[in-house]
């Protein structure tokens, strides 16, 4: 029987596993700067946590699930994001009453969503993601949404674009439910069973429909953005000044909804505008979430964050045709030439690793000529060779490989030089 990788997933290879490394390190990196602490969330939830705060009307809900019953008889669910798993953590650790508020935190890991596969969708893919509870402050929102931004720049990646919009508070949010219940009720029974069901229970999945995508009724339906109160509209103008002075660009786009219930005022995407990128073309999502503290238990603490997928930012340096490919070499390659030479190669190996240089020699029993190809491959940046003679003397050769220069030193004077 031939096993093979679940569809939808991947395995991540030692020649592509750097990068992943590298994203986490750049995006760990600036949350350091920005002030924001790792939180670390266990795999699985409780179901009832994602169908309270995602939505029970929501795709994620319906038909994109992993759940599962446990021995104990309780419904699991492998987390399809991080956002949930990160407030139920907050409210459950008390981190409102934590005397630094918003409470600041990122996480990274594996997201499960049962998906239909397609280029740059998985049903297991990798999010770096970032919540900030406790504060309605707008220049917060700028924060998180500079944050993201940057984690891309520093990437390399230049072709990018911000789309923004307001969902408004729940107020505009009720106004604009009656106003879609309104629009489609007449009409409803043209419409897939799946809108049928939301139009009472969440009109606004309705435009999300894949089904229906080109029903006249879509284009036609009544817009958020005429439904914003004037408190919504003014802490949305608030969080665009805050972006204006952060240098951000965006384009504003009322049509932009998230897939997810959670989400109220801010919302936004960062898409890759390269050409060579597919259909999908969202490389981050994130939003504004006030009450979703409460909806799960606890006490009030609005909050903002985003996730992105590394996944999908790989491909996109890729498509922008920037991937990067200068995989770290190796410092030091050891040659060594009979068993003496050997002994002391292998010595001085641990010599060098504990010095923090990157080396390695040879395990296989390879002539010298096929150890030096090794090093070739491996991009030594120095060859360090013993042999006999080497051993009696107490010396290697050392060999700068860029400089193509090689000469004798004794080992006490090698790390000075490698340094
Ligand atoms: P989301 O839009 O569902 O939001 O996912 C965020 C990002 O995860 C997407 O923009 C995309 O890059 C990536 N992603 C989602 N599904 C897949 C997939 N099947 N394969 C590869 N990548 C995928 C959330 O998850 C929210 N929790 C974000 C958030 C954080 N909002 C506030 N805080």
């Amino acid at each position: 029987m031939n096993f093979k990788v679940p569809r939808g997933t991947q395995d991540i290879l030692p020649d592509a596993s750097w990068k992943w490394q590298r994203i986490e390190k750049i995006a760990r990196s600036i949350c350091d700067v920005y002030n924001y602490k790792e939180i670390r969330t266990p795999i699985f939830e409780q179901t009832e946590l994602f169908q309270r705060t995602v939505g029970d009307t929501t795709d994620i809900v319906q038909k994109e699930m992993y759940t599962f019953t446990d021995r104990g008889d309780r419904s699991m669910t492998l987390r399809p994001e991080g956002t949930a798993p990160v407030v139920r953590s907050f409210v459950e650790n008390k981190m409102f009453g934590y005397a630094d508020q918003p409470v600041k935190l990122y996480y990274t890991g594996p997201m499960f969503r049962y998906e239909r596969q397609q280029a740059g969708r998985y049903r297991q893919f990798v999010q770096f993601g970032v919540e900030a509870i406790g504060s309605d402050d707008p220049a917060i929102d700028a924060e998180v949404i500079e944050l993201a931004m940057t984690i891309y720049k520093r990437s390399g990646l230049s072709d990018v674009k911000l789309v923004l919009n307001s969902l408004g508070d729940k107020e505009s949010r009720t106004a604009h439910r009656d106003a879609l219940v309104a629009h489609f009720s007449p009409n409803i029974e043209e419409f897939c069973s799946d809108c049928q069901n939301r139009l009472e229970k969440n009109p606004l999945r309705i435009l999300d429909c894949k089904v229906d995508r080109e029903h006249p009724l879509m284009k036609a339906a009544p817009s958020l953005a005429d439904f914003l109160n004037e408190e919504s509209s003014a802490y949305f103008e608030k969080v665009k000044h805050y972006l204006d002075l952060a240098g951000i660009e965006y384009e504003y786009d009322p049509n932009l909804v998230r897939g997810l219930d959670y989400y109220n005022h801010t919302a936004f995407e960062i898409m890759s505008t390269s050409k060579g990128f597919g259909a999908i073309t969202t490389l981050c999502g994130g939003g504004r979430y006030n009450g979703l503290t409460e909806e799960i238990g606890g006490p009030a603490a609005p909050g903002i964050g985003f996730a992105l997928s590394i996944e999908r930012l790989l491909l996109a340096l890729e498509a922008e045709d920037k991937a990067w490919t200068d995989e770290p070499s190796l410092d030091v390659y050891l040659v060594t030439l009979g068993d003496q030479a050997r002994a002391k190669g292998f010595e001085l190996l641990g010599k060098l690793r504990e010095n923090g240089l990157r080396s390695e020699m040879d395990y296989m029993n390879r002539k010298i000529k096929a150890q030096m190809k090794s090093a070739d491959r491996l991009q030594a940046n120095y060859v360090v060779v013993i042999g006999e003679e080497e051993v009696l003397e107490n010396v290697v050769q050392l060999k700068d490989m860029t400089a193509g220069q090689q000469k004798k030193v004794s080992i006490d004077e090698l790390f000075d030089e490698l340094k």
